[in-house]
């Protein structure tokens, strides 16, 4: 049986301030830890042993899903003393793999959603006798990326950071974080300092002759790095665009925990998630957004595109599109808050005191 290793030990910083007291995968989205859609996946695609790599707030992983067995799963957790990069993280923990020197061993971002065929990645990975194996995904706009182009029969030829100009983008394929490493190409990976597999390993391997091979699977994938992914992954996952076996509850419209209290006339649609414990008032509207754990949101307040943190308060009409509002936070009532604003972990914000437009 393939086991796996999940990288989780990053800050998050893009997400802040959701990542200020959460690591980025311990996140609710569609009502639990972001970590929780991966594991549930893993287990389905036959995986049973699967090490957390972590770093970053590294303590709240093992209280939260202890040796797994709820899940299914049998899992280690290895915590790095110092941050070790995505490379180093996977060296960092070769002790605790069980498998041979030629057996595949499969590595995951902890930040991707996907509906990748990871089955396939493994028995591609065999079939074409590759030292490591990519998961690659197309994207519209590769700038953001590392492309990673391929010949005819999938091998890589490339690794392109972040292209600028047009004469740069030779591919619309990128690497989309799923990997099958042969266990022994791990331990050739340098212990005891940071590294990164996509910038030092990838291009290494490919330098000294080795076999990288791509797979494209154009299945849902989404990098839930920033706050509008991240909202958009959950309400996909609530919406059942987005493969998860994980999702506590029916897929629809919205998802709503059973603890929630949510007024008869508010309206939640667009795979809207109101988290447990939260408190949903009188005529409130809120479109494709997650409201975590204790929030509360009055009445009317009309809320599309944000995460809303845990035990945060909304006040009574309230506009907020496109924002983050991190836990313990208050927006106060008849504030208008618009794309890209965060608003920090418990800070206030007075009645009446942020708007974007002229009336009231
Ligand atoms: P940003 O700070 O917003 O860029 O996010 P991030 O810290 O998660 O970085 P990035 O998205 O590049 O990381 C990709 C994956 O690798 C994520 O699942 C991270 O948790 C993980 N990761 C990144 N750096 C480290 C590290 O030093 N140690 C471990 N264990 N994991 C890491």
């Amino acid at each position: 049986m393939t086991e796996a290793i999940l990288l989780v030990g990053g800050k998050g910083s893009r997400l802040r301030p959701l990542t200020v007291h959460t690591p980025k995968p311990m996140v609710p989205a569609a009502g639990v830890p972001f970590l929780t859609h991966q594991l549930a996946r893993a287990k389905a695609a036959g995986v049973e042993h699967i090490v957390l790599a972590t770093s970053y707030l590294a303590e709240v992983f093992e209280p939260y899903f202890g040796d797994g067995s709820a899940l299914g799963l049998h899992l280690e957790y290895v915590t790095e003393e110092e941050p070790l990069g995505t490379g180093g993280a996977i060296r960092n923990v070769a002790s605790r793999l069980h498998s041979g020197p030629e057996d595949p061993v499969l590595i995951f971002n902890g930040d991707i959603l996907t509906g990748l065929d990871i089955a396939a990645l493994v028995s591609t990975h065999q079939s074409s006798g590759a030292d490591v194996s990519l998961h690659l995904t197309r994207v519209e706009d590769p700038r953001a990326f590392g492309l990673v182009p391929t010949d005819a029969t999938g091998r890589v030829t490339a690794f392109l950071e972040k292209p600028q100009t047009p004469e740069e983008i030779v591919t619309d394929q990128i690497n989309a974080g799923a990997y099958v490493f042969r266990r022994s190409v791990i331990d050739t990976i340098p212990a005891g300092r940071p590294v990164s597999v996509e910038r030092e390993t990838f291009p290494g391997l490919l330098s000294s002759g080795a076999h990288l091979q791509g797979m494209v699977d154009s299945t849902y994938w989404l990098d839930l790095g920033t706050p509008q992914a991240f909202v958009r992954g959950s309400a996909d996952l609530v919406l059942g665009r987005a493969p998860s076996p994980a999702v506590p509850g029916r897929c629809g419209d919205r998802l709503v925990l059973p603890s929630a209290t949510v007024a008869a006339d508010a309206k939640l649609t667009g795979g809207t998630v109101i988290g447990s414990n939260a408190v949903i008032a009188e005529g409130a509207r809120i479109d494709g957004s997650a409201v975590l754990e204790g929030a509360i949101v009055e009445e009317g307040a009309v809320i599309s595109a944000s995460l809303i943190g845990a035990g945060a308060r909304v006040g009574a009409r309230t506009v907020l599109s496109g924002v983050v509002i991190g836990d313990g936070a208050v927006v106060g009532e008849d504030n208008e808050l618009r794309e890209g604003a965060r608003v920090w972990c418990d800070a206030v914000l007075p009645a009446s005191s942020v708007r974007f437009s002229s009336d009231q």
